[in-house]
């Protein structure tokens, strides 16, 4: 008798943790949010849970750009232990919808209005087949520079706004015996440079056709030869210690006065703040150079794994408690990014802050916004990663530009 007993509690035990980690009235969110400014901006959320009595079990997976958050993803949904909520990017959330794994949030859409509010570029990827099946907590851009005021001052170098001043600007920088660029060789961190290099080279008509409409001509094109010499260029910049260093360390070496660039998204932005700097006294935040006018993308969104017919409770208060105005403020403030919606106030927000919600209506306005094909919105993950792989193979130094193009141009015919 005794023996059945603790058989059946035994078994309860392994079924109850293959189900589910989770508690009635609890969320459990997997994420990427691990550095320190990403855990700041975590907290508000967290904290925002909280308050409507709703628990927060944290499943965080370290990694920049999610690509270790997807892979233990994949795993949790196939051992039919899917997580209640996900931070998810772009063509991602359509794979998963497509897959019929998501929860219709239409409900809770139609209820707070989000089809007024929500600009279509971020719609495209929240919604799947009509309906909603993610909230989209913010929008990031990638074409950012993030510079130490002090070393430029010191150095007498104007914040650059071509390609020939940046090259300049770096050389100063390496001549004055600091790292000139602060990067983490992670193919995610390869790609976001290559975002901002490309678009710059190429304009952004060469930045959709080669990386949204995969054009295998653009793709093969002398313009992108250019963008990868022009990567050469960068790494020649990069202080030896770089491979596998991750981007928040990286965000670091420009904070502490060690390198006077960092290539990055506005997450970078978290960290500075993070660390108590403020824009414009300490650091600089500027676009891309050749980059002014174009914004590329990527919003992070949660999906909600379907758990029956329609969310959960506590699933439809996460997803309302995301698109509050209020909380897009507050959340987006400390993240770097900016709101998802079009009607928040930028009040609250920091110079970097104001300046990213003016270039994204612009963008927006003048046909110049474009998905990140480094951050999974300009194609699917297969594409993105067989474009990652091409990239930082030629950023180690294993292909010369030439032979890059023709990689870049069969490794995504393959990936199709
Ligand atoms: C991006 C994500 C950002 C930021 C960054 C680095 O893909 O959209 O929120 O977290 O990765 O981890």
């Amino acid at each position: 008798m005794r023996s059945t007993i603790g058989k059946t509690v035994a078994a309860f035990a392994v079924l109850a943790s293959s189900v589910s980690f989770a508690h009635a009235g609890d969320v459990e969110v997997l994420h990427w949010w691990t550095s320190g400014g990403e855990a700041a901006a975590l907290n508000v959320l967290k904290q925002d849970l909280e308050k409507q009595g709703i628990g927060w079990q944290d499943m965080p997976v370290a990694g920049g750009g999610g690509t270790q958050a997807m892979t233990v993803l994949r795993a949790r949904v196939t051992s039919g232990n899917a997580p209640t909520a996900v931070q998810m990017l772009g063509f991602d959330i359509t794979d998963w919808a497509k897959e019929g794994a998501l929860a219709n949030l239409n409900d809770v859409a139609s209820a707070e209005g989000w089809d007024d509010v929500v600009p279509g570029a971020l719609q495209k990827f929240s919604k799947y087949d009509g309906q909603w099946v993610a909230a989209p907590v913010n929008v990031h851009s990638t074409n950012w520079v993030w510079a130490n005021k002090a070393i430029l001052d010191e150095l007498g170098i104007a914040q650059p706004t071509t390609w020939d001043e940046l090259v300049a600007a770096m050389q100063a920088v390496k001549d004055a015996g600091k790292v000139a660029v602060a990067h983490g060789g992670q193919a995610w961190q390869d790609a976001t440079v290559f975002d901002a290099v490309a678009m710059a080279t190429g304009g952004p008509e060469f930045y959709q056709k080669a990386f949204i409409d995969l054009d295998p001509d653009t793709l093969g094109s002398d313009t992108m030869k250019e963008a990868f010499d022009r990567m050469a260029v960068i790494r020649s910049f990069v202080d030896d210690n770089f491979s596998g260093r991750d981007w928040n360390l990286a965000s670091a070496m420009v904070i502490n006065g060690e390198a006077a660039f960092q290539f990055m998204g506005d997450w970078a932005k978290g960290e500075f703040l993070n660390a108590g700097k403020a824009p414009g006294e300490d650091f600089l935040c500027f676009r891309f150079p050749g980059t002014q006018d174009q914004v590329t993308f990527n919003s992070d969104q949660f999906a909600l794994f379907k758990q029956g017919d329609t969310p959960s409770d506590e699933q439809a208060a996460l997803a309302k408690a995301i698109m509050s105005p209020t909380f897009q403020s507050a959340f987006n403030v400390v993240k770097g990014s900016v709101p998802a919606r079009v009607d928040v106030p930028d009040a609250d927000f920091d110079a970097c802050g104001k300046q990213g919600m003016k270039d994204l209506a612009a963008a927006s306005s003048s046909g110049n916004l474009f998905g990140s094909m480094a951050h999974g919105h300009a194609n699917p993950a297969s594409i993105k990663n067989a474009m990652y792989d091409v990239i930082t193979a030629h950023f180690n130094g294993e292909y010369d530009s030439e032979t890059a193009v023709s990689e870049l141009v069969s490794a995504v015919e393959l990936a199709q």
